[in-house]
């Protein structure tokens, strides 16, 4: 096992690193559709409360867990708990990682086509966005294409390293994609007809809640934290010895959290206005599945001056946005194969990025098969790894370990209060409420 490890440049590098893995599609593309699905702001209810009770304190332990033990996410439980099945958690989450680069590279493609398209202006001639979209996902062949494209390229980010691609691509264009959506929430919130979407949003209807919104809601969590799939344990070991963990996992969860909800009030507001009929906008709401974004935000941006610049600088930012994320995904497996099998980094990053085009390649010609691995992986073995995680730092981990590295060996001062919530929670909330959530979803 290799000791001397990369670690991030700076602080704050550091951090936006991790913010860069965590915010993504998932934010973007993924939040608005599951929430368009789960009823609106009853589901953003239930996700907040997801985000406080599980996403925090599995942010703080995935990080902790990596940091402490300085090594690939399965090498890191076997560090801490050497001889134990432990490993395996580290090795599903791995497994999770990569399963969800495959398809979530299909998404990435439709970013790419989308910003090609706005860039030529092809985008601006078309009418029917919903038709428009169905016909990309229709074309296994063009889909495919977008997938080898971006996979090449997040590889190649890998190749370069931690510091060089990663670091520096996080720490100017975060804050620019953060302005951008600002900018469009403002414009999407002031279109007459808007109020029907912030209704949507604002109001949450506490009687007709099933089982599977508080599952969709823990799955969202997972996924867009990138919690339970070893990545956060990854980026952890690269983390340095005086970063102040607690701290950056809320910052991180704070950021993530609001990407997300501006996202919301773009594309809910957009939505109702644009659509006159409002029982047409409800039902293209609940079908509206993966393809929200993709048919609401460019009947936005034709409502604006200059649409095609708008649509382009967007699509790009999101591009980079999902790149920090897919780059993130790849050095999880990538880490892990490098120092399991011994071999090259580089050789280890084509590796998976094989793997990931075959999985991309299926998912584009059967939607059938991206929505089974968008279900099995969110729904299932997010929490089904953030389940063990818990337990793991909550009741495995020696306490004096626990608190040694939260406090970085007692530099850094925390109430107790922080520290006896954070450990009631791994040990009695997070592991039960995952449970009940996790059981109940798939039964009723
Ligand atoms: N969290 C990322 C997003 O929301 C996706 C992702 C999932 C990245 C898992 C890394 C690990 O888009």
């Amino acid at each position: 096992m290799k000791n001397n490890r990369v670690t991030f440049a700076s602080k704050l590098g550091m951090v936006l690193a991790a913010a860069g893995s965590a915010v993504g599609l998932g934010n973007i593309w993924r939040f608005p559709s599951q929430t368009a699905d789960g009823g609106g702001a009853i589901f953003i209810l239930i996700y907040l409360a997801c985000i406080l009770f599980f996403g925090l304190p599995l942010m703080i332990s995935e990080f902790l867990i990596g940091r402490a033990s300085q090594a690939n996410a399965s090498d890191s439980f076997t560090k801490l708990a050497p001889g134990t099945p432990w490993k395996w958690v580290g090795r599903v989450g791995i497994l999770s990682a990569t399963l969800i680069l495959g398809y979530y590279l299909v998404v990435c493609g439709w970013t790419v086509i989308y910003f090609i398209e706005s860039v030529t202006g092809a985008l601006g001639e078309v009418t029917d966005f919903s038709g428009h979209f169905s016909e990309l996902q229709g074309n296994g062949g063009k889909q495919s294409l977008y997938v080898i494209l971006f996979a090449v390229v997040t590889a190649t980010f890998t190749i370069m390293g931690v510091k060089t691609g990663i670091e520096k691509a996080s720490k100017i264009l975060m804050p620019l994609l953060f302005l951008l959506l600002i900018a469009l929430a403002v414009r999407a919130i002031s279109l007459p007809g808007s109020t029907g979407g912030l209704h949507f949003l604002l109001y949450p209807d506490f009687l007709n809640v099933e089982g599977k919104v508080f599952l969709a809601a823990l799955g969202q969590t997972f996924f867009s934290l990138s919690l339970g799939m070893s990545v956060m344990i990854t980026y952890g070991s690269y983390f340095r010895k005086d970063s102040n963990l607690p701290k950056s996992a809320l910052q991180i969860s704070i950021l993530d959290t609001l990407v997300a909800l501006l996202a919301g009030f773009i594309i809910f507001p957009a939505a109702f206005a644009l659509t006159p009929d409002v029982n047409a906008v409800q039902s293209e709401l609940v079908a509206g599945g993966p393809g929200l974004l993709f048919i609401t935000l460019p009947g936005l941006f034709k409502s604006m001056p200059l649409p095609m610049l708008w649509s382009a600088l967007f699509f790009l930012l999101l591009i980079i946005a999902a790149l920090t994320s897919t780059i993130s995904l790849l050095e999880t497996g990538l880490v892990f194969i490098s120092e399991r099998f011994g071999i090259s980094r580089t050789l280890s990053s084509i590796l998976v990025a094989v793997f990931v085009i075959v999985i991309g390649v299926l998912s584009s010609y059967w939607p059938q098969f991206f929505n089974l691995l968008d279900f099995t992986t969110a729904k299932v073995l997010l929490p089904l790894t953030g389940l063990p995680i818990s337990i793991f730092v909550g009741w495995y981990l020696d306490r004096k370990l626990v608190y040694a590295e939260l406090s970085n060996n007692g530099t850094l001062t925390f109430g107790h209060r922080f520290l006896s919530a954070y450990t009631f929670i791994l040990r009695y909330v997070a592991p039960l409420g995952i449970m009940i959530i996790f059981v109940y979803g798939l039964v009723a």
